[in-house]
């Protein structure tokens, strides 16, 4: 069996090293192994662009087949379960699932039950291992390191499995990290800071989106109130340090958590983060079916 990838807390350090270091391989061109005789199947039962297209990339530059799942014209319209329809593409004799669940450790029930390697493609609020392995990807290459560094998270962080998956990691890795944004969307068991002293200190300002699809009422303020008082607008950029870089996930909400016109600004990394996306994908796919 390959190696499944489900959480990054599940990995050593080193692991997570050795796995930025094979993406920065690859990013440069170096050593990228064929593996021609391998099949993909990438599951996406939630709604995705980068992940899954950047895994749908990364499996071709490796020479992989692979195979891409609709769920609108699959038989989840017939009531197949989605342990049944897992299991399905693990009958078929594929070498690596690519799954993204809404449900939380979704990989918990197929555990024991599939022989191809599992590599989480986001589950619910939990965890988003690539997108986490992307970021610091992005961060290493920027300063060359972790240790010492201080990364603000703003916004959404409750309904965020990138958050979460984030301040686990970073921390580890030596960073400070602090959370920001209202309160309705914080988290206690997080450190707080308040956003704009932690704009200010910061040298990784990672802006979240607010996950409507996630919320089970509505947000207490408008896009407009939540960009003022917790958006990156134009005048807080103006307030970071002077090599602090910007980063989100995407999708973006223009002008809701960062104003339209520092998406690509000098100091913006999220286009870059996404370039990186294929390349610790590629990497984790080398580790799940060499
Ligand atoms: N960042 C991220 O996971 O984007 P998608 O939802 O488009 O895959």
């Amino acid at each position: 069996m390959g190696k499944n990838l489900l959480k990054l807390s599940d990995l050593h350090t080193d692991e997570i090293i050795a796995i930025l270091d094979r993406a920065q391989m690859f990013c440069q061109g170096i050593d990228v192994p064929k593996f021609s005789d391998k099949i993909a199947c990438n599951l996406f039962f939630e709604s995705s662009t980068r992940t899954q297209y950047s895994f749908n990339v990364a499996e071709e530059r490796l020479g992989m087949r692979v195979v891409s799942f609709n769920p609108a014209s699959s038989s989840l319209n017939k009531n197949e379960s989605f342990y049944d329809t897992v299991k399905t593409f693990d009958s078929f004799g594929v070498d690596a699932l690519v799954i993204r669940h809404s449900e939380n450790e979704y990989f918990n029930q197929l555990l024991g039950h599939v022989d191809a390697a599992i590599l989480n493609g986001g589950d619910g609020t939990g965890n988003h291992p690539t997108q986490s392995l992307l970021d610091l990807l992005t961060i290493k290459q920027e300063f060359g390191r972790f240790e010492g560094l201080k990364c603000v998270i703003a916004g959404d962080i409750a309904h965020s499995r990138v958050a979460h998956t984030n301040y686990e990691v970073m921390r580890r890795l030596g960073m400070e990290v602090v959370t920001a944004g209202p309160k309705e969307f914080l988290e206690d068991s997080l450190d707080q800071e308040d956003f704009d002293q932690a704009v200010k200190t910061s040298d990784v300002v990672m802006m979240l989106r607010i996950q409507r699809e996630r919320h089970a009422a509505s947000m207490s303020m408008s896009a407009e109130e939540f960009h003022k008082a917790y958006g990156l607008t134009v005048e807080r950029e103006k307030t970071m340090k002077d090599k602090a870089i910007i980063m989100h996930p995407a999708p973006v909400n223009r002008d809701v958590e960062l104003a339209d016109c520092l998406m690509e600004c000098d100091r913006a990394r999220i286009f870059k983060q996404m370039s990186n996306g294929v390349f610790v994908r590629m990497a984790v796919l080398e580790r799940a079916v060499k």
